[in-house]
């Protein structure tokens, strides 16, 4: 089917899936941030683009945005999603399911608890399979996040970004995203709260090709000094209710209150991927001031998801 893009946002895909951050090349990123300017300015160019294009959407966990904004964003441009809740490979195996739904629909967009599950979709299914969110990753979200730091800043080359809490799914996923876009980055947490080993290696490797720098400390004051992008999420990730007493306690010098942003470049912007603990991880006077583009992070998942889906199913 053709597709009306600009001929100058037309490149070859290279990516399948979208599994994890790294799936996606340097150079996709960049046209990613290039395509959702685009659509973003001019929605009704791209109304048609993906007529008769249909997703399947499984959840195993809830959503308001990712979900919201991958239904909004195929009907917005011309196709539909079919979505299913709940366990994704529970009455059969998980081969059997994607190559049922790979039959039926022209991609597979898919959160879930463990990042396994999403590699053995991948793996099985012969249309492209996009994280929605696991255990180790949330590359949708990133894409968003970076993109509203460009539209913060009006480039990202030379900022700091500093990410406050846990070394979880969205922490992983902006500092594999943001490195690679100039950025330097800081992950401030408790210790013994990192990202895995393996992920920060990935993340070095990125940073070596794009002269950027990755740091963890394990002090918020020291992570957010000089920074141009203060980032937090919740202390607990959905699937770690159990650990929640416990986190709450060895997170608490890690919130993003109002002495800690002081502490940030005055012009610094605060994001949180929502949704956000109010008391917790980050306070309500931070979450309302004039500094937090919470919700633009939020808008910005709708043009994002459609540049990817413009991109990995034309
Ligand atoms: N930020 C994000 O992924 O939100 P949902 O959990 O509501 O999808
Ligand atoms: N880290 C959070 C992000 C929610 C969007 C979680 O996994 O629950």
């Amino acid at each position: 089917m053709a597709v009306t893009l600009p001929a100058e946002l037309m490149w070859k895909a290279t990516a399948q899936d979208l599994r994890k951050d790294l799936d996606l090349s340097n150079e996709e990123v960049c046209s990613l941030m290039e395509l959702t300017e685009q659509v973003k300015a001019h929605p009704s160019r791209f109304a048609r683009s993906l007529a008769g294009r249909y997703l399947s959407l499984l959840f195993e966990k809830p959503s308001l945005r990712t979900r919201l904004t991958f239904e909004l964003a195929i009907k917005q441009l011309g196709g539909d999603a079919v979505v299913s809740t709940g366990p994704v490979a529970e009455r059969e195996p998980l081969k059997d399911v994607a190559r049922n739904l790979d039959r039926w629909t022209q991609g597979i967009v898919a959160r879930v608890f463990q990042q396994e599950t999403i590699d053995e979709m991948a793996r099985w299914s012969s249309v492209p399979v996009i994280n929605a969110l696991s255990d180790l990753y949330h590359p949708c979200q990133a894409l968003a996040d970076v993109f509203t730091i460009r539209e913060q800043f009006g480039e990202t080359r030379g900022l700091k970004v500093t990410f406050v809490g846990d070394g979880n799914n969205v922490a992983n996923s902006l500092m594999l995203t943001a490195t690679r876009l100039g950025m330097d980055f800081t992950l401030g947490c408790p210790a013994g709260y990192e990202p895995r080993p393996e992920i920060v290696s990935d993340a070095m490797a990125l940073a070596a090709v794009a002269g950027t720098h990755i740091e963890i400390v394990h002090d918020a004051a020291k992570a957010v000094a000089g920074a141009h992008a203060v980032y937090t999420d919740v202390w607990a990730s959905m699937g770690q209710e159990r650990e929640a007493d416990q986190r709450r306690q060895n997170f608490l010098p890690f919130q993003v209150n109002e002495a800690l942003m002081a502490k940030a470049r005055p012009d610094a912007v605060f994001m949180h991927c929502l949704p956000a603990k109010r008391g917790q991880e980050v306070t309500d006077g931070v979450m309302e001031s004039g500094q937090s583009v919470v919700f633009d992070q939020a808008e910005n998942r709708l043009h994002a998801q459609k540049a990817l889906l413009l991109m990995m199913l034309s």
